[in-house]
């Protein structure tokens, strides 16, 4: 039998995000206050901080997506290309980008040049999570909730492989080396529920 791996420390309490959620939420619609914003969510990341902060706020906004991706032998340089683009043309519209975490900022730096490009009227962002050890380009960040260690984390929107996007709580991974060789490792832990559903289906 293989030892239990050692689990995930909470990072950010579920509690502690919906608070500063709460707070972001004032400060953006007091930024714009008779604007109606659009908020352009960058999927799928931060798809969870964009139902909760839009829920915060106290104006009415519109809301698009976006979905990039690196090319991964470029990841370095910030080479991107758009999966899915906007829906609506933000020309002459205040937008506000919505991300789950800031990291090297390429990401970041990318979409203010696509979208600045785009001829908005005012350009924002708002970041759940500032990883600001890790920049690589200075990029401008108009609000962020969180600034947290170089750690791995996952939760409240992000993902390793695809999983943990639905943990509510912000999780930071203590061995990352053993996740990568077994990607579910703390699945069941987390959702034991699931965990009862497949042992009495088997
Ligand atoms: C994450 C995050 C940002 C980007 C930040 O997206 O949502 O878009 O990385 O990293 P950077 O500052 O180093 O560029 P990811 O590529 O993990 O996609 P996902 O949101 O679909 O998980």
């Amino acid at each position: 039998m293989s030892p239990r791996p050692v689990p995930p420390n909470v990072l950010l309490r579920r509690e502690e995000i919906a608070e500063r959620v709460a707070e972001l939420g004032e400060e953006i619609s007091a930024a714009y206050a008779g604007a109606e914003p659009v908020l352009i969510a960058i999927l799928k990341g931060s798809a969870i901080f964009l139902a909760d902060l839009a829920r915060a706020l106290h104006i009415d906004a519109r809301f698009d997506f976006m979905s990039i991706s690196s090319y991964s032998s470029e990841r370095a340089t910030g080479v991107v290309r758009i999966v899915k683009d906007l829906e609506h043309d933000v020309e002459g519209r205040h937008v506000v980008i919505v991300e789950d975490i800031v990291d090297t900022g390429l990401t970041l730096n990318y979409l203010r040049k696509t979208i600045g490009a785009r001829r908005p009227r005012s350009l924002a962002t708002v970041t759940l999570l500032d990883k600001a050890a890790r920049r690589i380009l200075p990029v401008p960040v108009e609000w962020r909730g969180f600034e947290i260690p170089d750690a791995f984390v996952l939760g409240y929107g992000l993902d390793h492989q695809g999983l943990y996007r639905n943990v509510r709580d912000l999780l930071a991974v203590p061995d990352i080396s053993a996740l990568v060789a077994r990607p579910d490792l703390y699945v069941d832990e987390l959702f034991p529920a699931a965990a009862g559903g497949r042992a009495g289906s088997s």
